[in-house]
């Protein structure tokens, strides 16, 4: 065989590894939407994983808090991993909060191919649907430093995507993530 010339492999071939950073407020929908981009990115072949902010606060991110400086370590851990994950051909889905954008953005600055991904319900619609309650608790006092009720929520300024929930159901929200990731040749 001649020297120096090798097979091209499917590894040459492989699509990059991206972070889908979903942020919003509490109830918006980012785990549910997160959940079927990762379904559907896994039924196409890549591989995925999914971080999900209440699963890492029971392991990752046990004992911290909502304060700003539990909340921004608890992103940057996310982050981190989400980034090691990238780097290696991995699909990383974040789906926390994270309400400050400078530690949002600091992420992007170590992340690969960094897709921020807003999910924009309103504020008036979670409280809505107030899935898990919290927003009532919340409102009665009984749950400190709630974001969106007594903690902040910064919008990103300029996300990568934009997901407006109200009157789209969450495999609409999850088809716009896939079709911008096919337009970006990421998928
Ligand atoms: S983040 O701000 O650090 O990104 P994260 O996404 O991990 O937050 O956790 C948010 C989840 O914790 C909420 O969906 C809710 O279930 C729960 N939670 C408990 N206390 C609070 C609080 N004070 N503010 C927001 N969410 C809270």
């Amino acid at each position: 065989m001649k020297r120096g010339v090798l097979p091209v492999t499917c590894a040459a071939m492989e699509l990059p590894g991206c972070c889908l950073w979903f942020t919003g407020l509490s109830g918006a929908g980012k785990s549910t939407i997160a959940n079927i981009v990762g379904d559907e990115l896994r039924g196409r072949g890549r591989k995925v994983e999914l971080l999900d902010g209440d699963e890492v606060r029971e392991h990752l991110s046990k004992g911290l808090g909502f304060s700003k400086a539990d909340r921004d370590e608890n992103v940057r851990r996310i982050g981190w991993v989400a980034s090691v994950l990238a780097r290696n051909g991995v699909v990383s889905i974040t789906a926390a909060i994270s309400p400050y954008r400078a530690v949002r953005d600091e992420v992007r600055g170590w992340t690969t191919n960094f897709v921020e991904i807003h999910v924009a319900t309103s504020l008036e619609e979670c409280e809505t649907r107030d899935v898990k309650g919290l927003y009532a608790r919340a409102r009665a006092g009984e749950i400190p430093e709630f974001t969106g009720v007594s903690d902040p929520y910064e919008a990103p300024p300029s996300p990568e995507i934009t997901l407006e929930t109200t009157g789209r159901t969450p495999e609409q929200s999850a088809a716009e993530v896939v079709a911008w990731l096919e337009a970006h040749t990421l998928l």
